[in-house]
């Protein structure tokens, strides 16, 4: 899969329709970690901000305290085995990489994991983090995105296209994903 740099003022629009994202972190020691967040939205346009709500409990939660940064990974429905995987368990239990033996690259900018065949990427250094009770908000600044040559037109995610149609959890074992576009 090769990806394309996007320009910052369309980085927006790789997660204004609020997909499924997979969170990878690395610890302060090298230890890669990933796990699916529902919960995430643009949170300002320029510079864009990305927003995640996330359990304080998390593993992922201590790396990107720790750490400050994170990418936030886009899957599509062909990825959904992975998404139930990362998030069926914690790394602090296993290294999810090894045990799913999830093919990957090494972001540039923050040094995390990127799974292959992801839709699209945003690396993010911590903008800010608040706590209320037991999850947080976690805001990043995006300092670089990516997406695949073939969903984006210049313009938009074409989630619309069979390999890049992305990912909602309904609840339980459900999900659903993008359809056809409408024409106003
Ligand atoms: C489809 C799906 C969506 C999820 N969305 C969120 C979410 O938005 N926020 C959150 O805190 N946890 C969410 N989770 C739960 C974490 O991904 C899960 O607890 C994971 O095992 C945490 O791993 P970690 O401890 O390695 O960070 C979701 C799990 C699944 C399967």
């Amino acid at each position: 899969m090769s990806f394309t740099y996007l320009k910052k003022e369309s980085i927006y629009r790789l997660i204004n329709i609020n997909p499924l994202l997979l969170i990878s972190t690395v610890s302060k020691d090298k230890k890669y970690n990933i796990a699916p967040i529902a919960w995430g939205c643009p949170q300002e346009l320029n510079p864009t901000r990305l927003l995640i709500c996330i359990d304080t409990g998390h593993k992922t939660f201590e790396n990107i305290v720790k750490t400050k940064k994170f990418v936030a990974c886009i899957p599509n429905i062909s990825q959904l085995k992975l998404v139930k995987n990362t998030g069926g368990i914690s790394g602090r239990e296993v290294d999810k990489f090894k045990k799913f033996n999830i093919k990957s690259f090494i972001a540039e900018k923050t040094g995390c994991k990127i799974p292959d065949g992801i839709t699209g990427y945003l690396e993010n250094r911590v903008f800010k983090i608040i706590k209320i009770d037991s999850t947080a908000i976690v805001i990043g600044d995006v300092i670089t995105a990516a997406v695949d040559k073939d969903a984006f037109d210049g313009k938009r995610l074409l989630a619309e296209k069979k390999k890049c149609k992305v990912i909602y959890h309904l609840g339980k074992n459900k999900f659903i994903s993008t359809g056809n576009v409408i024409y106003s």
